[in-house]
């Protein structure tokens, strides 16, 4: 069976500048209320360990908009290299700054300019050195080819209209024997063309 794909028909820019000020409104506003769960009854849904979260700075743990727990699938190791796409205001960059040590580091990677301030924030309240925070895009992901341990993500991917390029991306930077600890939105049966191409469902 051939299953074809047809591509969303989305403006990519104009649903960037819709996802970035959506998560503006998530980094400066976190107390307004949105479509889907945010902050601490979110990470407590998600089973983060409560001292985990405790030990991250408030401003962080308030804009938290995952949608799962990318270290449910394991911890990382010491001394590894990670980049976590989509990284929001921080709160899983910080916990794998924490894992990986001072020997390793975490590129963190997000489009909205305000959810970046809040991870250089973060790691500076917590005295973390080893976090790079970038300003980019999922599709073009900073890093050389073959160069990280991990990627990890939570709850970015489907906001991308083109997953293929995310994937190709992820495939080129990351280690042979590396890993990719993601946690996403799955949908279990074909999503509509009309529902595909309807710019408002993409961000909400
Ligand atoms: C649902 S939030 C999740 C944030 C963070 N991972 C967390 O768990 O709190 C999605 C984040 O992905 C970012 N984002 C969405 N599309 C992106 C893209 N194509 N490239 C880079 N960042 C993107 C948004 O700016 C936002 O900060």
């Amino acid at each position: 069976m051939v299953l074809e794909v047809v591509a969303s028909k989305v403006d990519r820019e104009q649903l960037r500048d819709q996802i970035e000020a959506k998560y503006c409104d998530v980094a400066k506003k976190p107390e307004q209320g949105f479509h889907f769960h945010t902050g601490r009854p979110l990470a407590a849904m998600l089973e983060y360990p409560e001292a985990d979260v405790n030990a991250l700075p408030e401003s962080t743990i308030e804009s938290f908009a995952g949608t799962g727990n990318p270290f449910l699938l394991g911890k990382l190791h010491e001394g590894e290299a990670v980049l976590d796409i989509g990284c929001g205001a921080g709160f899983d960059t910080l916990q794998a700054a924490k894992q990986v040590g001072p020997t390793g580091h975490v590129i963190a990677l997000d489009m909205t300019e305000a959810m970046l301030e809040k991870t250089r924030l973060g790691a500076e309240t917590l005295g973390l050195t080893n976090i790079d925070a970038k300003l980019g895009y999922a599709e073009e992901l900073p890093a050389d080819d073959g160069s990280i341990d991990v990627v990890i993500s939570n709850g970015v991917i489907n906001l991308t209209p083109d997953k293929m390029t995310v994937m190709q991306e992820v495939y080129r930077i990351i280690k042979p024997g590396g890993r990719f600890q993601i946690a996403d939105i799955v949908v279990q049966k074909p999503v509509d063309q009309d529902a595909k191409d309807d710019i408002d469902l993409w961000s909400g």
